[in-house]
């Protein structure tokens, strides 16, 4: 018999949904306890030295590498979406400056703002095109919101510049060189996609009510907002900057510990060793610093990894993504706020690939609550209250 009404904790049920099995995937997969992470069944580690962000969007939509043809087509398609309506460069240069002004809100909106102008945006069949779109012009639309912030003009993108060095170009207002170029290209394939996390499970909910592509990654970006997701990375940065110097780190991270802070950047809900994606970004960390004269950060952060692992270690608790990727994009010049937005201009590639699967075999979401309030109750008019 299904219990739907229960006094408070008499069910025991996986809070947060913890290991519930949502869908079959075949987009890729986390092993938490080895510290891996596979795009269809390659490891990560392979995919950073070798692949694009435009190859592994590939890869991750259609479950196979692309053939150099495959490859040069989708390249094309998501150059030829790249520019963005004059109303949202407008919305953005309005708004994102303003003081208080979160960019993840700006590009929450900005890419809603997208739907109305896409004369194909309510059709079910053109999911796909409508997924490579998105994922193409969410990179103008988080470079605007990153030069306004900086009291600048947006900057339209160029055609013949690959998705990553496109987006710098258009951020920093000029071309880069292949080592900055490429690290961009690696930070954008680390966060494509990664199981069945908050955002990504945020966008299945929202198409498999067969709602449009730009619903639910408007529902992804909506979830990765939030610091116990996306927004860690600039709090993990705001901790570094607050620390200040080598010599105070290890004080003040034992001090944390002993008051049960939750240390950002820290900790992960599947994986309990090592997140292979830090590993891969503390290499590029000690690069990057080197060049922009910024080893003051890595030192602090090498120090807090050292006192985090030897105190909680044995807990699972390791660096995850966000605590590296904060190092790594301050030094390429690229401010703390638009730390998040980098994530989302990358994990797109990740949602509109699930939604896409999800929409091939779909049925909508729908857990259950259990019911712990009153039973019984009756209405008791205002007046008697
Ligand atoms: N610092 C200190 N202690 C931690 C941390 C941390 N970052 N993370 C977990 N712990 C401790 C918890 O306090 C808890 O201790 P307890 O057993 O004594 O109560 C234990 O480890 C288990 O932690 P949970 O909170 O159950 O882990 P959960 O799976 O619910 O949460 C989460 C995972 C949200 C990522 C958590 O580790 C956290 O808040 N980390 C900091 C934020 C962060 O870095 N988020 C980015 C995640 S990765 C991403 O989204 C890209």
């Amino acid at each position: 018999m299904t219990i739907i009404v229960a006094k408070p904790g008499e069910v025991q049920f996986p809070k947060g949904m913890e290991g519930v099995i949502a869908r079959e995937t075949t987009k890729g997969y986390v092993d938490g306890q080895k510290g891996k992470l596979y795009y269809h069944g390659i490891p990560i580690e392979e995919i950073a030295e070798h692949s694009t962000y435009e190859e592994v969007f590939f890869l991750l939509m259609y479950d196979k590498l692309p053939t150099k043809d495959e490859l040069s087509i989708l390249e094309m398609r998501m150059r030829q979406y790249r520019e963005i309506p004059d109303a949202v460069y407008d919305f953005i240069k309005s708004r994102a400056g303003g003081y208080n002004v979160h960019p993840m809100s700006i590009l929450r909106t900005a890419v809603s703002m997208l739907a109305p102008f896409d004369d194909a945006s309510e059709e079910q069949a053109a999911a796909e095109r409508e997924a490579i779109k998105i994922t193409s012009r969410m990179a103008t639309i988080t470079a605007a919101i990153g030069r306004v912030r900086r009291g600048l003009e947006p900057i339209h993108p160029r055609y013949e510049l690959s998705h990553a060095a496109n987006f710098l170009y258009m951020y920093l207002g000029e071309d880069q060189d292949d080592f900055m170029n490429r690290l961009m290209d690696v930070l954008l394939i680390l966060h494509a996609d990664h199981g069945c996390n908050a955002s990504t499970f945020a966008t299945l909910v929202v198409i498999s009510t067969l709602a449009d592509m730009y619903s639910a990654i408007v529902g992804g970006i909506s979830a990765l907002k939030g610091p116990l997701h996306g927004g860690a990375n600039e709090r993990a940065m705001a901790m570094l900057d607050e620390i200040g110097s080598e010599k105070d780190a290890e004080p003040w991270i034992l001090n944390a510990i002993a008051k049960k802070k939750k240390i950002m950047g820290f900790g992960h809900r599947v994986y309990k060793a090592y997140d292979p994606r830090a590993r891969i970004l503390h290499s590029y960390a000690e690069e990057i610093t080197k060049r922009a004269g910024t080893e003051r950060w890595l030192n602090i952060a090498s120090t807090i990894e050292r006192v985090m692992i030897a105190k909680l270690g044995a807990k699972g608790i390791f660096p995850n993504v966000d605590f590296y990727s904060g190092t790594v994009m301050s030094s390429m010049g690229i401010e703390r706020r638009l730390f998040t937005p980098i994530f989302a201009t990358g994990r797109v590639a990740g949602w509109a690939a699930h939604a896409v699967e999800q929409l091939k075999d779909n049925r909508i979401y729908r857990p259950r609550f259990i019911y712990v309030g009153p039973v019984d109750a009756s209405y008791t008019p205002i007046d008697e209250r």
